[in-house]
C-alpha cells in the first residue's frame, strides 16, 4: 500500500504535492522580516497563498524540517531556465522560532548535495546584504559574490558527484522513509 510519510515528527526529507497544504501553511507563518528575507520584499498573505500554491508548477527540489510533525523550515532548489539545465537558485525559510538552531545548514547542504548529484555547476543564491546566516552558510562552499543594492548574489560550484554523494542522498531519502514508518501517529 502507498503510504504518505506526512506524520514523521521530527525529520528532513524532500517535499512531495501531497505536502502542498503545509507548505502553505509554513509559508503563512513567516514573519514580515522574515518573508522579506526569504523573498527580497514584504508579501501579503495572499502572495504568499499564491506562491503556495503554484509551488511546484517548475518541478523544484525541495526539503522540508519537520519538529514536532510540524513543517517549519523548506529548501529549494530551482532551476534558473526551463528543464533542468547547470543552473539553478537555492532558497530557504525557517520559521522564526526555530531559526539559529541549525535547520537552515542542515537543509543547505542537503539542497547542494542534490544539485551536486544532478551535475548542477552554478547554484545562485540570492539574500540581503544584512543576512549574516546565509552568508555564513555560503561561505562554506567558496562562493564568488556579487553585491547588487542591498542585495548579495552568491554563486557555488559544486564538485561533480561521486558513488559516495550520491550514496548520501539515497540513504537520506531511506532514512526518512523509515523514520516516517516509525514515528507515524497510530
Ligand atoms: C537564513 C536562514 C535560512 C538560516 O537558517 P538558520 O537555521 O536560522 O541558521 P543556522 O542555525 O543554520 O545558522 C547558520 C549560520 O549562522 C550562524 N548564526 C546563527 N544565528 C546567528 C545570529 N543571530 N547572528 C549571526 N550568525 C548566526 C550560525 O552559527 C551558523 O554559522 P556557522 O555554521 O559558521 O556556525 C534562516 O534564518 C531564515 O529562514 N531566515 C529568513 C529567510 C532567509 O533569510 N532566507 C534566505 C534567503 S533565500
Amino acid at each position: 500500500m502507498y503510504f504518505r510519510p506526512t506524520s514523521a515528527r521530527n525529520s528532513m526529507r524532500k517535499l512531495r504535492r501531497y505536502d502542498l497544504t503545509e507548505i502553505a501553511a509554513h509559508f503563512l507563518r513567516l514573519d514580515q522580516p522574515t518573508r522579506r528575507a526569504r523573498f527580497g520584499s514584504f508579501l501579503n498573505d495572499d502572495l504568499i497563498g499564491r506562491y503556495a500554491t503554484h509551488f511546484f508548477d517548475d518541478d523544484p527540489i525541495a526539503f522540508g524540517a519537520f519538529r514536532d510533525g510540524k513543517l517549519r523550515a523548506i529548501g529549494e532548489l530551482r532551476s534558473a531556465r526551463p528543464g533542468w539545465m547547470s543552473d539553478a537558485e537555492i532558497a530557504l525559510s525557517v520559521e522564526p522560532g526555530w531559526q539559529g538552531q541549525g535547520i537552515g545548514s542542515a537543509l543547505f547542504e542537503r539542497i547542494v548535495t542534490a544539485a551536486r548529484n544532478r551535475g548542477m555547476k552554478l547554484l545562485h543564491v540570492l539574500f540581503l546584504n544584512e543576512n549574516e546566516r546565509m552568508r555564513r552558510i555560503t561561505a562554506k562552499h567558496h562562493p564568488e559574490l556579487e553585491f547588487h543594492g542591498g542585495e548579495v548574489e552568491a554563486t557555488l560550484d559544486p564538485p561533480w558527484p561521486t558513488p559516495f554523494s550520491i550514496a548520501e542522498e539515497m540513504i537520506d531519502d531511506a532514512n526518512a522513509y523509515v523514520q516516517s514508518v516509525y514515528e507515524r501517529d497510530p
